[in-house]
């Protein structure tokens, strides 16, 4: 993603974090607020590596990042984040089209040997992408996440392997 795409980028994760709040840990209200210069945070540098968006004009239909840990001992993890793809949108292969671009990047990139990411219990879109990918589940948070609604949902685990 590169800067002339947040205003759009921001666009589509308000609508997707507004739409499926059990799907994101971030809540809609705070993140709207939020101003535009916060997310450079998802440009690529510092700890994200990239930001991957699939465009419909000048429109940000989809996304995808990808942010590494820091510090020395966990250099090799790396984590993916704001998977979404707009309502409008799904179904035509765009989420695995980023999810195996991402990829590409993740294996490209020294010193990586694990993926992880979090994925709400029961979202089965979500769960067949990254079980598509070869992402395994090792563990389950549950209690992950509360809704406004009064729901306490639970967060499956999941991991992917890498060479590293
Ligand atoms: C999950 C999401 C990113 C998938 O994006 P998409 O572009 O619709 O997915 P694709 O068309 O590329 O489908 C890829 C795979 O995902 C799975 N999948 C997608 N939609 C599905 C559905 N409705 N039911 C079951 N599996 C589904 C399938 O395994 C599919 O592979 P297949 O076509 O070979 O069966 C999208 O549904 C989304 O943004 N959901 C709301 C936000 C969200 O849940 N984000 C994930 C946070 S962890």
């Amino acid at each position: 993603m590169l800067e002339p795409d947040l205003l759009a980028y921001k666009a589509l994760r308000d609508a997707m974090l507004s739409g499926h709040p059990e799907a994101f840990t971030s809540d809609a209200e705070t993140e709207r607020l939020r101003d535009l210069a916060s997310y450079r945070s998802r440009l690529a540098g510092g700890n994200t590596l990239f930001t991957l968006v699939a465009l419909d004009g000048s429109r940000v239909v989809g996304a995808l990042t990808c942010e590494r840990e820091p510090r020395h001992k966990v250099q090799h993890i790396a984590h993916l984040v704001g998977m979404m793809v707009a309502d409008t949108h799904r179904g035509r292969g765009i989420g695995r089209a980023l999810l195996a671009a991402g990829l590409d990047r993740v294996k490209a990139t020294p010193g990586l040997a694990q993926l992880t990411l979090s994925v709400t219990a029961g979202n089965r879109a979500a769960i067949g992408l990254y079980c598509g990918a070869g992402f395994e589940r090792y563990g389950h948070l549950p209690d992950a996440i509360r809704l406004p609604d009064g729901r306490r949902l639970g967060k499956d685990l999941m991991l992917l392997r890498l060479q590293g």
